[in-house]
């Protein structure tokens, strides 16, 4: 069959090579892909936002099967758009995909249907989430409805940060009209961890749990990024708090937004927080996550495009999903200034190493191929990651592959997974 995928970041280089591993696909595109999709996909030049000139596209090339990798497509509805043409397409529709499009619809699903969220409250009005900041507990946390790159979120530790936060993301519009409502959310404190999910409308299928380093700088210092590495599983999801989120999140998710009558098929990401009173969801996302998926996807046993069509077509009841008893550690390199300023263009030296060894992985994300060249081409450029026996090999493989490649510019973070040494 022949198979698209869209996007264009290490996430949709992880989708490719799980697709190119099925023995289903004999042909892969993505649009509109990079330089390393390249090595596996034929790219496209079309942008991931032009669903009508997607769609004519997969219809032109006779193209089966669409995997959708980001989340600004889906809340766009790009999959309604390929199921109105008769394309089959992996993905929520939009009115699915609101459940990471809106925290305030997001949240309110949680309220309605008593799945374990911090408290809030949300607001249209900047003058009554002002006076409401007036009472509320500190630290406090302000969150963009819309979606923001991942950057809507502040973590307020006064009054007059908070109010700040509020004319920034309301007044201001820093994060443009993700700001006109706003949630102001108690915070919480414990380790994160997120988990993935296939799901059917119906049915849900966990995949193996894995922990994301968001800040920029060593020690979890500095600005909030995409994600400069993961590690997976994480240690620290346990049976215990497994048992408790099957029992009180996962299906209960599913359930409620079928019950709304916005059935969810497609990817949902769990973005958990440990707290001393139980597991809760800090969000949703309606997609993998990036850099989960390069560390959950390499570790799946399943041919992931017989998962996706049955999520599709509603049989993923009949599916079990299985993981290799093993981890996974990957490694961001960035270009120094990101998540801020950057720049682009440097040759990248030293790729060919990862052709040559098993269990290694060079997922691309900023690059692309200039006269011959791969150079950098983005704020995160490639997601270094190594299969081990456990997580400690994992994380040394990684680290040790990453001396394997050069760019000028380069920046990483040299603690990715320290956190399992306090197991
Ligand atoms: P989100 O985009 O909602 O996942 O938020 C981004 C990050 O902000 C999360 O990964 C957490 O580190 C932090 N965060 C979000 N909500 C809360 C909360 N209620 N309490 C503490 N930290 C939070
Ligand atoms: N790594 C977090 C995300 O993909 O949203």
């Amino acid at each position: 069959m022949k198979v698209l995928i869209v996007g264009s970041g290490g996430r949709e280089h992880a989708i490719a090579v799980s697709a190119a591993k099925s023995p289903k696909v004999d042909k892969l595109y993505c649009a509109p892909g990079n330089a390393g999709i390249g090595q596996v996909a034929e790219c496209v030049p079309i942008g991931a936002m032009e669903f009508e000139k997607l769609a004519a596209f997969a219809k032109e090339q006779a193209v089966d099967f669409t995997i959708i990798g980001m989340d600004d497509p889906l809340v766009g509805g790009i999959v309604d758009v390929f199921e109105e043409q008769g394309l089959k397409v992996f993905g929520p529709r939009k009115n699915a995909a609101i459940l990471e499009g809106s925290k305030a619809f997001s949240k309110d699903l949680m309220k309605k249907y008593g799945i374990p969220t911090a408290a809030y409250e949300t607001f249209d009005d900047p003058q009554e989430a002002l006076a409401y900041l007036e009472t509320a507990k500190l630290p406090v946390v302000l969150k963009a409805d819309g979606l923001a790159l991942g950057k809507g979120v502040l973590i307020c530790q006064t009054l007059e940060e908070a109010k700040e936060g509020v004319k920034s993301i309301m007044q201001d519009k820093k994060f443009g009209s993700a700001g006109n409502r706003m949630v102001v959310e108690e915070f919480m404190t414990g380790r994160e961890v997120s988990v993935l999910s296939f799901v059917d409308g119906k049915t849900i299928r966990i995949l193996s749990s894995a922990q994301d380093h968001k800040r920029a700088q060593d020690g979890d210092q500095g600005l909030n990024t995409g994600g400069m590495g993961t590690f997976s599983p994480s240690p620290f999801y346990t049976k215990e708090v497994d048992t408790f989120c099957r029992n009180h999140i996962y299906q209960a998710t599913v359930d409620a937004m079928a019950a709304e009558g916005r059935p969810f098929v497609g990817v949902i990401f769990f973005g958990l927080m440990l707290t001393e009173n139980g597991p809760k969801v800090l969000e949703y996302n309606a997609r993998f996550g990036d850099p989960e998926a390069q560390v959950v996807l390499p570790r799946m046993k399943n041919d992931m495009i017989e998962v996706m069509q049955a999520c599709v077509e509603g049989r993923l009841d009949q599916i079990q999903i299985e993981f290799e008893d093993n981890a996974a550690v990957c490694v961001v390199l960035a270009s120094n200034g990101y998540p801020v300023a950057y720049e682009k263009g440097y040759p990248i030296e030293g790729l060919e190493r990862f052709e040559k060894e098993t269990d290694y992985y060079c997922f691309h994300a900023g690059t692309a191929c200039r006269d011959g060249k791969i150079v950098t081409n983005g704020g995160r450029v490639l997601g270094v990651t190594a299969k081990g026996a456990d997580l400690k090999q994992a994380r040394r493989k990684a680290y040790e592959a990453v001396e394997w490649v050069h760019f000028d510019n380069q920046y990483m973070r040299h603690d990715i997974g320290k956190a399992i040494d306090d197991v």
